[in-house]
């Protein structure tokens, strides 16, 4: 295999799927840069340790989110992305009675409402960072509804989410970063409590009603874990959904013949959404610690390692995928590993789904075409994630000459 691949090659970050090829023929299970990572890039492996959190556990990660200088214990330590059974199947069971698919696309009114005046704007604009000026605000709204927060603050829940997404990293010495995270982690958590509060004394058909009053076996969320949820949400569900978009609208502007047939019948849409996540799965691949040595394809990793189940890898596996490494909008769809796999599968599935397709729905019919230059992408900084960061695009509108 040569030198330890380093997934921070700028060669890499730019296209890591010639590596995760490459890796899959010769070394399925292989440690790579940084941190020493362990990578599994085949079908069968990736899904086997996402089954497995009695040997790839995820509360081990917890570790990483220790930061002495919050004062208080990092938001998302009591959170379910954190737990391994039995714990993680008690949280999961709670929250996901606000997290029904009914309930879910009982939001689409909402997710048209913030589209609408989004695209009227893009059209107008017409040469705009499509992250910037799309993206970031309707994953934002969405987050800002579920929380139950008043509209005027949907526009900090970018910053919020960045805060929480960057806490683990900020360094020991800079102290006045410190300072800003914490205020903003503060300033969040006393919105949040006043949603909580609000709703426990005046339920209303919200997820923030819905969490307050679930219940298994007469148990509830502890106002700790109501808490935790609600910021995991912003981690979870902002630069992922941002990066679905981004993905989705970069591989249109690539393919003209694509955009044509996508807008010629938006009815495969949907179609066209599964292949996105496939081709491009915004999370490349969710986190692990080894809890005991594991020998996996004749390799044998050691506790304690950190170890990524690359789910990017996994789609475009051949063992498990004709001509992986091609787009092809009309292939059925194979895209549930992009919401990872096992007890810790997407709970926003159907909401990231909601808020692709709609977006798609509300912008083909009145857009005749996209321009651009391809080479202006700038790539997401986040080591699992990948997608663009910014994304200068022009639309055509349809109404008017190209
Ligand atoms: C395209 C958008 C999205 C992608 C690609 C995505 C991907 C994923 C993946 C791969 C996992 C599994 C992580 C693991 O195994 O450790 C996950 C978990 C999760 N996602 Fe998403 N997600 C997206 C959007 C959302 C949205 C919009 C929300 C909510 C608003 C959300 C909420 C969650 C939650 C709460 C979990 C943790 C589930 C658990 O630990 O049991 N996600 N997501």
């Amino acid at each position: 295999m040569g030198e330890r691949p380093n997934l921070l090659d700028p060669e890499v970050r730019a296209n890591p799927y010639p590596l995760y090829a490459r890796l899959r023929q010769e070394a399925p299970v292989c440690q790579v840069d940084p941190r020493g990572m362990w990578l599994l890039t085949r079908h069968e492996e990736v899904t086997f340790a996402l089954k497995h959190p009695e040997l790839f556990s995820s509360s081990a990660l917890s570790r990483a989110l220790e930061v002495g200088w919050l004062g208080r214990a990092h938001p998302l330590a009591s959170g379910m992305s954190f737990a391994d059974p039995p714990r993680h199947g008690r949280l999961r069971g709670l929250v996901q009675q606000a997290f029904t698919p009914a309930a879910l696309a009982g939001l689409e009114p909402f997710v048209r409402s913030v589209v609408e005046p989004l695209v009227t704007n893009l059209l107008e604009r017409r040469q705009v960072d499509f992250i910037q000026e799309f993206c970031m605000p309707l994953a934002s709204s969405v987050i800002g509804q579920l929380l139950g927060l008043d509209t005027f603050l949907f526009k900090r829940v970018k910053r919020w989410a960045e805060v929480v997404a960057a806490m683990s990293s900020v360094s020991p010495q800079d102290t006045a970063r410190q300072e800003q995270v914490r205020t903003s982690v503060e300033e969040l958590r006393a919105y949040l409590e006043e949603v909580i509060d609000a709703r426990r004394h005046q339920p209303r058909e919200d997820t923030v009603s819905a969490l307050v009053q679930a219940r298994v076996e007469g148990e509830a969320l502890t106002q700790e874990e109501l808490l935790s949820f609600l910021f995991l949400l912003l981690v979870a569900g902002m630069e992922t959904t941002v990066v679905l978009l981004g993905s989705a609208m970069r591989l249109l502007r690539e393919r003209p013949e694509v955009f044509s047939w996508l807008r010629a019948d938006t009815g495969r849409v949907p179609r066209f959404v599964e292949e996105v996540l496939r081709y491009e799965p915004p999370v490349q691949g969710p986190l692990r610690v080894a809890t005991q040595e594991v020998e996996l394809a004749g390799v044998r990793i050691p506790a304690g390692a950190l170890v990524m189940p690359v789910v990017a890898s996994a789609l475009r596996d051949e063992q498990h995928v004709t001509d992986g490494e091609r787009f092809d909008p009309e292939r059925d769809g194979y895209s549930l590993l992009a919401f990872g796999h096992g007890i810790h599968f997407c709970l926003g599935a159907p909401l990231a789904r909601l808020e692709a397709r709609v977006a798609l729905e509300v912008l083909l019919p009145q857009c005749a075409g996209l321009g651009g230059e391809s080479e202006q992408v700038v790539w997401s900084k986040a080591l699992a994630m990948r997608g663009p960061a910014v994304l200068p695009i022009e639309l055509f509108p349809a109404n008017q000459p190209t």
